[in-house]
């Protein structure tokens, strides 16, 4: 078998292990993937002893993006745009190539579920590496306009000028928002803490959607707020499951089935 990993720190409830192997099944591919816990300190050190095990690729999550992004030698486009990475492989010059599958993980997941996209104003909170990785993918989706809020409004005005010659995008701070937007996309780290941004009480259009791209078995701080508001809501589990596709894509050359997936996910949560 080919071997894989995230690798992360920490990694212990990781649910790539479980998806990854669930792809494999399903596709009869010959991978196995584990995940490893990195020092924070040393992420290249660990990508290179898993390599010398006989590694072929790799996911990278948090706090690792930027690194793997350093470590890569050669780099898609998108990943360049992110400024990050989630995706490792070596190539078959032994090249180590980067890519992130993010953003495109996000479309995915809100195409499945007929979110609001062609010709939507959608709204994106936070302006940090999370934001960062899926604004072309949303700005290529089609919307109409796409507003970046963060708590620091420097941030989301120097964020969204990156993305200027890709589509109307600018960026403001929370206080200056007001709606209504058709799809509104938490991508703070607010929700990791149990807190919610200060949003304006009038934020959704009818027939909204709220994504948090954070999911558990209880729903966000954020999607609880958005439901009693009125907009339908939905988690950020259908985004891991695709960008683990999507990666899993880049490795194999198949694209494994998510829509089931996804259900006994949801189930095991
Ligand atoms: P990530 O890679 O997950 O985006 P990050 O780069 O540290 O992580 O960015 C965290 C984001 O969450 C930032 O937009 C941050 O706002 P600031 O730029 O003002 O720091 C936002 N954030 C974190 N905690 C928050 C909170 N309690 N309320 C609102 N925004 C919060």
């Amino acid at each position: 078998s080919d071997r894989y990993a995230v690798f992360g720190n920490p990694i212990g409830h990781s649910k790539s292990p479980r998806i990854h192997a669930a792809f494999a099944a399903q596709t009869g591919e010959a991978v196995v993937y584990e995940a490893i816990e990195a020092p924070a300190d040393d992420f290249a050190g660990a990508w290179r002893a898993f390599v010398a095990a006989g590694g072929r690729g790799a996911n990278v999550t948090v706090p690792f993006k930027q690194d793997a992004f350093a470590l890569a030698e050669v780099h898609t486009p998108r990943a360049h745009l992110a400024g990050a990475v989630n995706t490792l492989w070596l190539d078959a010059d032994g090249r180590v190539r980067g890519d992130t599958t993010d953003g495109v993980g996000l479309v995915r997941d809100l195409q499945a579920h007929a979110a609001p996209l062609a010709g939507a104003r959608v709204l994106l909170l936070g302006a940090g590496g999370a934001s960062r990785g899926v604004i072309q993918p949303l700005l290529e989706a089609g919307v109409d306009t796409l507003r970046v809020a963060n708590r620091t409004p420097a941030k989301a005005q120097a964020l969204a000028a990156l993305f200027a010659g890709s589509g109307r995008v600018d960026g403001c701070g929370f206080e200056a928002l007001e709606g209504d937007f058709d799809l509104v996309i938490n991508a703070t780290s607010a929700s990791l803490a149990g807190e919610l941004p200060p949003l304006p009480e009038t934020l959704f259009a009818s027939e909204a959607l709220a994504y948090d791209m954070m999911y558990g078995a209880e729903p966000t701080v954020f999607l609880r707020w958005a439901e009693a508001r009125g907009a339908r809501t939905l988690d950020g589990l259908g985004m891991l499951l695709e960008q683990a596709a999507e990666s899993f894509w880049l490795w194999r050359q198949v694209r494994p089935e998510t829509a089931a997936l996804r259900e006994r996910l949801r189930a095991e949560l």
